[in-house]
């Protein structure tokens, strides 16, 4: 009786400590902010998206109609939801946890921001703060990149432009990385470079690196935060690397060729081993023939004994 009281209390309290359990978010990721001001266009296209993803367990804004889950998917007009710093909400719907999915996957970071200016749309009391870094006044979508070779000093100059006021103009503070496609994922190159007033990071490019046959490397440019600029890279290919030939695959010299590089008894000993199981196997057959064929053999005497 009494151990039957004490395991209730033991359970009551554990689940209540997994039901209470704070959803902790990083501090950076809760100092995050929209790198565009929430208008009534993005609140339209966050609520559709909303409408979308999240209704079907949150319900309704203010209508305190969310699914019954354990936890309870908190009503996007509560308290509890509203009470999440910009990042934080951001870092949440990007995770997820438990029954609440990760979309960072499905929603790119314009979007998952999108959603969050919806959600604000339900407090009146809200007031946003813009990202400072980068204070452009306009939606960082119209953002470009791009970028030049300087041929004497081995420098790859990277321009990031946005649209302001309807004429394009730099963005200083935006931290760039760069990197070229090996066989094998990513290499950075010349690490983290911040554009300067001119919005123009520079990157030095290392000598000799190699590249394909005709010298051609593959590069690519992204922002170090995607999440203030959403999902905008640059791919391209340029001929700044030292033409360097590759031996097919196939090929008698190639990394992965592995027969032409087999060793006489190694070949040797795999086809005796191969050859005498395939062997046994067969010897095992016809002697299980035979058995049969004896055994046929004694019937039909047997048989014939009776006559
Ligand atoms: C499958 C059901 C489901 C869907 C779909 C869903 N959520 Fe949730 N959400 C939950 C549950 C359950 C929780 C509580 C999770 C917890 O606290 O462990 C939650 C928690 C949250 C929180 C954190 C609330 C807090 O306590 O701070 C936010 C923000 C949120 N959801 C936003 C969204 C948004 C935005 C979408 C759509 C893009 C979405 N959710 C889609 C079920 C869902």
């Amino acid at each position: 009786m009494k151990i039957s009281y004490l395991l209730t209390a033991i359970i009551s309290l554990v689940t209540l400590q997994v039901s209470a359990q704070e959803w902790v978010v990083p501090a950076e990721k809760s100092a995050s902010l929209s790198p565009f001001a929430f208008s009534d266009s993005t609140r339209k296209a966050g609520g559709d998206l909303y409408n979308l993803n999240c209704k079907s367990c949150h319900g309704d804004p203010g209508k305190n109609n969310a699914v019954k889950l354990v936890p309870m998917p908190p009503d996007p007009a509560s308290a509890q939801l509203q009470g999440n710093s910009d990042g934080a909400m951001f870092h949440k719907v990007a995770e997820g946890r438990g029954l609440m999915p990760a979309f960072k996957n499905t929603l790119s970071a314009s979007d998952l921001w999108r959603v969050v200016s919806f959600i604000r749309g339900f407090n009146e009391k809200y007031v946003q703060e813009v990202a400072q870094k980068l204070s452009l006044g306009t939606s960082l979508e119209n953002v470009k990149f791009a970028i030049n070779w300087n041929n004497e000093l081995n420098q790859l100059q990277v321009t990031v432009t946005a649209l302001k006021a309807l004429t394009r103009q730099p963005v200083p503070g935006a931290e760039m990385k760069l990197s070229v496609r090996r066989y094998f994922g990513n290499l950075q190159v010349d690490g983290v470079h911040t554009t300067d007033n001119q919005g123009v990071a520079v990157f030095n490019f290392p000598k000799g690196l190699p590249g394909d046959s005709l010298g051609f490397v593959q590069l690519q440019l992204k922002p170090v935060d995607e999440t203030a600029f959403g999902e905008i890279k640059v791919d391209t290919t340029m001929a700044i690397g030292v033409p360097t030939y590759r031996p097919p695959l196939n090929k008698e010299r190639a990394m992965w060729n592995v027969v032409g590089k087999t060793p006489i008894w190694l070949l040797l000993t795999y086809l005796i081993t191969v050859l005498t199981v395939w062997g046994l196997i067969v010897y095992v057959m016809l002697q299980l023939r035979a058995i049969y064929k004896s055994g046929e053999e004694d019937d039909s005497r047997s048989k014939s004994k009776v006559e």
